[in-house]
């Protein structure tokens, strides 16, 4: 076998044997194939597809390239949830104690932001003394004890993905269904729960611009999970304005918290009972409507916020949070951005809080930047308000930026009015 033919046959849209497929992928991951003859074979795929067969295969084939973890220890139904990314997007926060404290397992691993999306490992780092890192036996044991865990993705899970992602990034090679559905799906089936909810978000803070998009790769998820013999739904969900009111770290944990004590409703609660509805239902808990009705009860009941302090306090993390929420990091400096007439609110454009976020000093642009916990943005306007001239659309926070002069042209330029 040989790569350029490999090369060759997808350029010329011709399927690969699962053959092929190994020889290739295990071939760059173990550094026999180079960096050029692989990228090569990337922009082949981006440029013409590779069909659903070979998608599985690529996925099993990268999922196999590390371990698998092996989650019996734990004892029952284990679910994981993904989400493609977001601007304030804190749900996994929320889902995870949601469906614990109904008797569904939550091992979760998760990443960092980049760019104008947030990471789940951040949010959590706010938590002062929250350990993002633990070994194996006491993740799982975590996760018996409280039922949720979230810890930063670890061990050798994946090795290729790594290896691809990394390439995928310097050759303009991201943007490719198959390519985004194996990356994510690689990682979600080495995972090895019982079930996976993929929640694949559109709009302009998503990866997936249109519906339409997000539509073929919430589709082609399910079918790769599905045929790696995984109980497997994706959601498709909008991103077109931000998740909730808050954005930035130890802001969306805020959030989180208040939601898990029911004081707030809106789009984010109804986000997070939907998702846990659905992944209750895979883990046969009952129909989607009596799964929605045990989840609202878990948030009302206060049993998620109690699974959720548990966890805080075996993750390290102070557990007085969930009482007393000005224990988070608290930023210096704030700035209230007012509207200038009187409109309705057309549209706020997510990416653009996001990058707003990211400017005070919530995000980062290289994967090493240091970020500021307590910096970000709450809204508090929605689309379809009115507002009137000196009420405040959003405060921007931040302990490493004062001057917010350029920073808050930028933010209510992403506020488009009627
Ligand atoms: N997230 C991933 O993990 N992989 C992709 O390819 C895109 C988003």
């Amino acid at each position: 076998m040989n790569c350029i033919d490999i090369i060759n046959k997808t350029k010329r849209s011709q399927k690969l044997t699962d053959e092929e497929i190994k020889y290739l992928i295990n071939g760059y991951t173990s550094g026999e194939i180079p960096d050029y003859q692989m990228s090569a074979w990337l922009m082949a795929v981006c440029l013409n597809g590779i069909s659903e067969e070979e998608t599985i295969t690529l996925t099993k084939v990268m999922r196999d390239s590390g371990d698998v973890l092996d989650l019996s220890c734990i004892g029952g139904f284990t679910a994981d949830k993904h989400s493609t990314g977001g601007v304030g997007d804190k749900t996994s926060l929320i889902i995870g104690p949601v469906v614990a404290s109904c008797g569904v397992y939550m091992p979760k691993m998760s990443g960092r932001g980049l760019g104008h999306t947030g990471g789940t490992i951040d949010k959590l780092e706010s938590i002062e003394g929250y350990r993002v890192e633990l070994p194996f036996e006491q993740f799982a044991w975590t996760v018996k004890k409280t039922g949720f865990s979230i810890i930063s993705q670890s061990g050798n899970l994946c090795p290729a993905d790594k290896k691809i992602y990394a390439l995928r990034n310097a050759t303009g090679t991201v943007d490719s269904i198959p390519l985004i559905c194996a990356s994510i799906m690689s990682k979600k089936l080495a995972m090895n729960t019982d079930c996976i909810l993929l929640d694949v978000k559109y709009g302009s803070g998503a990866f997936m611009k249109t519906y339409e998009e997000a539509c073929v790769l919430a589709e082609l998820m399910e079918k790769v999970g599905t045929a790696s013999g995984k109980k497997c739904r994706a959601m498709v969900t909008d991103m077109n304005t931000p998740l909730g009111n808050n954005v930035g770290n130890a802001l969306e944990v805020i959030e989180a918290i208040e939601i898990l004590r029911n004081e707030r409703k809106g789009a984010l609660y109804e986000l997070c009972i939907d998702l846990s509805a659905n992944i209750l239902e895979l883990a046969g808990k009952g129909d989607i409507e009596q799964c929605r009705e045990m989840a609202r009860d878990a948030i009302s009941s206060g049993k998620a916020l109690e699974v959720f302090r548990k966890t805080v306090e075996l993750h390290g993390g102070n557990p007085a949070i969930t009482e007393d929420t000005s224990i988070l990091p608290q930023a210096k400096y704030s700035f209230k951005v007012k509207a200038v007439g009187n409109a309705v609110i057309k549209s706020i454009n997510s990416e653009e809080i996001g990058m707003t976020s990211l400017l005070l000093g919530a995000g980062r642009t290289e994967k090493d930047d240091q970020i500021d916990m307590s910096a970000g943005i709450v809204m508090e306007c929605s689309v379809g308000d009115t507002v009137y001239e000196g009420d405040t659309l959003m405060t921007l926070y931040s302990s490493v930026c004062s001057d917010f002069s350029q920073i808050a042209v930028r933010a209510v330029n992403a506020v488009e009015f009627q």
